[in-house]
């Protein structure tokens, strides 16, 4: 079939939308045709060139929702008309990972992911007969795409379709950093560095879970008025004196759980060094760039101090996007302060502009 598609040609170039082919899904394959999708940060990084891993010519976007066109063979837990968001971190539900609860890394189709291809080696995606690559298994940016079955997760068809694409990437991915891999304790003190979408999440996973104060640093004031919306109980604006704030408001001890969500490394730092003493447990959700390390005093691991790293907030996609969609649909979290702004597939390089000035939360292309 032919669609409309955002197509990364050349880094640092805008994305080019423009009609391609797609074809049918293959066994195990599914066809959705997108109602809506995010724009993140990931899409903007790869977009730039600066991602060492990036490749072109791909179609873009993976915080996308949309609904089940047609299925492929053998294809048993979607069927056409189903609401879905797309995982770009699947659960094959099979694989040495999906089978522990200590992770929600997949196995199964990593390394063609990688490459910009479904799990058969070869791409969906085409112009004039020429391949055009996929990007993380999702491609989004495209009025329909072909998935595979484990990279969908099946929500309520009564969630709307442009609050639910943000439970595709950003969102759960703070919701599930305090959740799911903190594991955040009722009673506890948190203090969440950066409020974006993954840090505006994480305050969010840390009222879920019955935090007692929640601490939100960030630079902006109009980003912490939101973090207050969230939850927060505490709003800083950042600075070099932080950790010794974060010290001073904690008996000296500092808090129970940190979360990072700015992939700034003297950010990681910060929350790895105002975590508690005994127990404090520091997540790091932010990506570094590349070559960047993280710089931490071994005392600080000797005293009790832990670092976790986070990938989609340690979230298994297909069993646990469904739940937090529902607890949105509960009314549990807030979804629509997150949406500043709706654009059109046309506008998708408008939605990198917006976040590159930092306009907003979240730009929800609606198709
Ligand atoms: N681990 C994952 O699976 C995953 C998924 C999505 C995004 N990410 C990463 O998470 C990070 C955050 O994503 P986002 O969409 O929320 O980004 P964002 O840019 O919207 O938010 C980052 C926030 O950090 C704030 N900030 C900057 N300097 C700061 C400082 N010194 N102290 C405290 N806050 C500071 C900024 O003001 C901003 O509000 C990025 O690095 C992104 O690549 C990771
Ligand atoms: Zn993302
Ligand atoms: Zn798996």
């Amino acid at each position: 079939m032919r669609m409309r598609a955002a197509v990364l040609e050349q880094f640092g170039a805008p994305l080019a939308v423009q009609e391609i082919d797609l074809a049918d899904p293959k066994a195990g394959e599914v066809l959705v045709r997108l109602v809506a999708c995010g724009v993140c940060h990931t899409d903007m990084y790869t977009a730039s060139g600066a991602d060492p891993s990036g490749y072109a010519p791909a179609v873009l976007g993976h915080e996308g929702a949309g609904v089940v066109e047609a299925i492929g063979e053998g294809v048993k837990d979607v069927k056409a008309g189903d609401h879905v968001v797309t995982l770009f971190s699947p659960q094959c539900r099979e694989c040495v990972h999906c089978l522990s609860p200590r992770t929600n890394l997949c196995m199964a189709i990593r390394e063609q992911q990688n490459k910009g291809y479904l799990p058969d080696g070869t791409p969906r995606l085409s112009r004039g007969g020429e391949p055009i690559r996929h990007f993380m298994g999702t491609s989004t940016f495209a009025e329909y795409t072909v998935i595979p079955e484990i990279a969908l997760a099946k929500v309520s068809p009564e969630a709307p379709l442009d609050r639910a694409c943000l439970f595709a990437c950003g969102l759960s991915t703070g919701l599930g950093a305090a959740m799911y891999t903190a594991k955040v304790e009722a009673g506890s003190t948190c203090v969440v560095f950066g409020a974006g979408m993954v840090g505006l999440g994480a305050v969010a996973g840390a009222r879920l879970q019955g935090a007692e104060r929640i601490i939100c640093v960030d630079l902006s004031e109009d980003r912490l008025d939101l973090a207050r919306g969230q939850g927060a109980t505490d709003t800083w604006i950042a600075g070099e004196d932080i950790v010794q704030r974060i010290l001073d408001e904690t008996g000296g001890f500092g808090a129970d759980y940190t979360f990072e969500a700015t992939g700034l490394v003297h950010v990681m730092r910060q929350a790895v060094e105002s975590a508690r003493m005994g127990w404090g447990l520091c997540t790091v959700a932010g990506v570094a760039g590349k070559g960047e390390t993280l710089d931490v005093v071994p005392r600080l691991l000797i005293t009790g101090r832990r670092v976790a790293g986070s990938s989609f907030g340690g979230v298994k996609g297909r069993d646990q996007v469904p739940q937090l969609v529902q607890r949105y649909l509960d009314g549990d979290i807030d979804v629509d302060p997150f949406v500043s702004h709706k654009i059109t597939l046309d506008d998708v390089n408008r939605g990198f502009e917006l976040m590159h000035a930092q306009d907003g939360i979240r730009s929800v292309i609606d198709f």
